[in-house]
């Protein structure tokens, strides 16, 4: 028999720069929605972060920063709990068990490591190459039914169900983990670079031109999309137009994610008009729903006594339900409790 428990959420988001408009769209928008109907844990996962190099001041400031953009785009700490992965050690203890579960040639497979490791992979750390086994621990020690996700996700959410499948199976107990549906479809789920449409939009991007960040004033996102690469062509008024025209296409997809709207919505509105008019109608759309977001942010960033006391509780909260599931496992895999 299937998994029959109830339904949970988890999803994280790593410490390792500052949130921008596809961390919003693609997932926190969607833990905000999610709150009020399932289970929820959001987690800050600086395990993650330290696969590569982080200073060690910054990561507390960008964990703090990660926590206050969750409560500032509206999860509610009441509601939902909200802690930092290294808070509750059930992570890393099943994700040690998990390492023992996963095979290489799964994780060979992985397209994260390639492109983070780059050419030189000799010199990438271990970590950042079980990543994925961390991440299906984060999503299974609270046995979570849910992940809601950007799409950069799907090859790890995959390598998740399988591990689950992979314990079940080996153990005996077909229903003791979950196989997690990822929650990815929807508008936002892929945000490109505003400086080139084949480039995801990213906390790493080197040109702070390409991102648009939480914290940007109107004027920087105003300078920001005028200054978006496009083509010289107007706006098409039907999507099919929108093929090979990679940066118009997420712009009218960014339009869209924020007002509402489908493509072709958007396009009805706008097709046969220039970028002249478009990116401006566009910047006042997304200054007017980041701007509260941003200033919200700011204000909770000034009181870090108060973030750090909500990890906290969020953290105790969360070894509740993990600690369980770790002894549980362990009494599976035969070790002595
Ligand atoms: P991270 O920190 O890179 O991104 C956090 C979330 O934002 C989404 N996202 C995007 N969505 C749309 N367009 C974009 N350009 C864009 N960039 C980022 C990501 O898909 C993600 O949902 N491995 C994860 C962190 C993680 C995790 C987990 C997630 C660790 N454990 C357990 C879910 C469940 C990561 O690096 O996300």
């Amino acid at each position: 028999m299937p998994y029959q428990g109830p339904q949970r959420v988890l999803s994280g988001i790593q410490p390792s720069g500052d949130m921008h408009l596809g961390n919003y769209l693609g997932a926190i928008r969607k833990f905000v929605d999610l709150q009020h109907q399932m289970d929820c844990h959001f987690c800050v996962v600086d395990l993650h972060a330290i696969t590569v190099w982080q200073d060690p001041k910054k990561l507390k400031e960008q964990t703090l920063h990660i926590a206050a953009s969750y409560i500032a785009a509206g999860v509610d700490p009441k509601k939902a709990a909200i802690f930092h992965q290294s808070g509750v050690p059930a992570h890393a203890e099943l994700a040690w068990i998990f390492n023992c579960v996963a095979r290489l040639g799964w994780l060979d497979r992985m397209t994260q490591f390639k492109d983070k490791a780059g050419k030189d992979k000799e010199r990438a750390s271990v970590g950042l190459y079980t990543y994925p086994v961390l991440q299906a621990a984060d999503i299974l020690v609270y046995k979570a039914t849910h992940v809601p996700v950007g799409e950069d996700q799907k090859q790890h959410l995959e390598l998740c169900r399988d591990i689950a499948a992979k314990f079940n199976h080996d153990f005996d107990t077909p229903d003791f983990f979950p196989l997690t549906e990822p929650l990815i479809k929807g508008p936002g789920a892929r945000i490109m670079s505003l400086r080139d449409g084949a480039a995801k939009m990213s906390k790493s991007d080197p040109s702070d031109q390409a991102t648009i960040y939480l914290k940007d004033s109107a004027d920087d996102i105003a300078k920001k999309i005028k200054r978006a690469k496009t083509d010289p062509e107007p706006l098409p008024s039907e999507t099919k137009g929108l093929e090979n025209r990679p940066e118009a296409a997420n712009l009218v997809g960014i339009y869209g994610a924020l007002a509402g709207m489908s493509d072709d919505e958007v396009l009805k509105e706008f097709g046969g008009k220039g970028f002249g008019v478009f990116k401006p109608a566009l910047a006042d759309l997304v200054a007017g729903k980041l701007g509260p977001i941003g200033a919200e942010l700011r204000r909770l960033e000034a009181d870090p006594g108060y973030l750090e006391k909500t990890l906290r509780e969020g953290a105790a909260r969360a070894a509740a339900v993990a600690d369980r599931t770790v002894a549980e496992v362990k009494e599976i895999v035969g070790f002595i409790r």
